[in-house]
């Protein structure tokens, strides 16, 4: 198992490309098995995901090739013949659960693993079996496994998400396109990666009306074709750089091939913790403050503050100049990354959904748990500023969601290696 050992502190200087996004791949994935066709992915990034969902599609005898040196992912589903996702690969990665929407969606029939929970908890699939249900699919539940059949024409209906749902909105979206007569989804989710998985169904020839709207209404087609489609950049992956080049005083980083609309309103509340910043289409350049405003934040759905950025956001506020509190309103118990930052110094208390930060805490270096991706890279951002060494373990959550990461940060001057832990 590997581990990443880091010297700090030291400023991080110079350029650093982001790369396909983990979040916009995973559905464009999944939607390529409604085409009649093959589909091709561009930008898709070399991530443990990407090469489990592979996996996960090629067991239903779907051909998936990915050209790592091209970053292109071809999915041919001619040959598909197995509706199943099986536990042992489902349970790795929550999103292997879009294949019921997938299967359902374009042969009536599935059957695929309840997804497990997470380092943070349980992560329900109410809202999917349920707007499933509503859409007319018949959903059974057997040792751990959904049972789904639908028949070629559904009637549809209207399904309100309550809490609006990333997943849920493209599981139901994967699984009415060709199948429900009219189906209405309330609350969509509006996150970038939901609306570039509609824009491409579209262009495949879905009916959708509303994108980019928390009101999508699906008019199911007779077939659709494959596409050549390009993947975001990683949104989460760009505010994770922005958050690091702003940790310490000296740094002065370069970040491209950035999507900063699919930010939201991050850049602006980023702007109040004093950095310099100014933004040139897909480029983003940030000088460090000579200090930290403390500015607190609650995590919302998009355009809001990304839960996916909550981690990183509370460690930086550990260098700021004062209090401040840190809420996650989507997810209220993900702060597993708290005691180890703790464990490097920082003053944090967690009540309920908020951690109350106090800054600024000078951080010493220490041996760290990994325990999900989003934490474990808040342990490298602590770790690049920590007096000493700081050994962040079982980094394997890392390499789910950060193509490269290591590399790009020593192309900005970081002290970070890779060493197996148990050498
Ligand atoms: C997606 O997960 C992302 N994963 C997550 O990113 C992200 O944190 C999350 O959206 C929220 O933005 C991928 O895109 C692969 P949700 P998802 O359904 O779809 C509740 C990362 O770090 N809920 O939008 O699983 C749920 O418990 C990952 O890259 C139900 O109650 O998230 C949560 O409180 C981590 N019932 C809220 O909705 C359901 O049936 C939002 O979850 C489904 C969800």
């Amino acid at each position: 198992m590997d581990k990443f050992v880091i010297e700090g502190p030291t400023p991080l200087k110079g350029t650093i490309p982001i790369s396909g996004s983990k979040n916009a791949a995973l559905p464009l994935m999944a939607t390529a098995i409604l085409g009649d066709s093959p589909t091709t992915i561009t930008n898709v990034p070399k991530l443990r995901d990407v090469y489990t969902f592979n996996n996960v599609i090629r067991v239903t005898g779907t051909h998936v090739d990915f050209n790592e040196e091209e970053a292109t992912l071809t999915i041919d589903p001619k040959h598909l013949s197995h509706l199943e996702a099986p536990y042992e690969l489902v349970r790795k990665m929550r999103a292997s659960f879009y294949m019921l929407g997938a299967l359902v969606g374009k042969f009536g029939q599935a059957k695929v693993s309840l997804p497990g929970g997470c380092a943070w908890g349980p992560r329900p699939v109410d809202l999917h079996l349920d707007g499933m249900r509503e859409m007319g699919v018949d959903i059974e539940l057997d040792q751990g496994y959904v049972i789904a059949s639908a028949p070629k024409q559904m009637k549809g209906g209207t399904f309100k998400l309550e809490p609006s749902s990333v997943g849920a909105t493209i599981n139901l979206v994967l699984a009415s396109v060709l199948r429900a007569e009219e189906f209405t989804i309330k609350n969509a989710a509006r996150e970038p990666d939901a609306v570039l998985l509609c824009e491409t169904l579209s262009e495949m020839g879905a009916n959708i009306e509303g994108i980019g709207t928390d009101t999508l209404t699906i008019r199911g087609v007779d077939s659709l074709s494959g596409i050549e489609v390009r993947n975001a950049s990683d949104r989460i992956e760009t505010g994770t750089f922005m958050i690091a080049a702003a940790m310490h005083p000296e740094s002065d980083v370069t970040i491209t091939n950035a999507d900063v609309d699919d930010l939201g309103h991050f850049p602006e509340t980023f702007r109040k913790t004093g950095v310099d910043m100014t933004i040139e289409d897909s480029t983003i350049h940030i000088k460090a403050p000579d200090t930290i405003n403390p500015t607190s934040i609650k995590t919302k759905v998009y355009p809001g503050f990304p839960t996916d950025l909550q981690a990183q956001w509370s460690t930086m506020m550990t260098q700021a100049e004062g209090s401040c509190s840190v809420t996650d309103t989507i997810y209220d118990d993900r702060f597993s990354y708290v005691p180890e930052v703790t464990r490097l110094g920082a003053d944090m208390d967690v009540e309920q959904n908020t951690v109350h930060i106090k800054g600024k805490t000078p951080l010493k270096g220490a041996s760290v748990m990994s325990t999900d991706l989003r934490a474990s890279v808040s342990l490298v951002l602590a770790g690049m500023v920590a007096k000493g060494t700081t050994d962040v373990l079982r980094i394997y959550h890392l390499d789910r969601g950060y193509e490269d990461l290591e590399q790009k940060l020593r192309n900005v001057g970081a002290n970070i290696k890779r060493v197996d832990q148990d050498a």
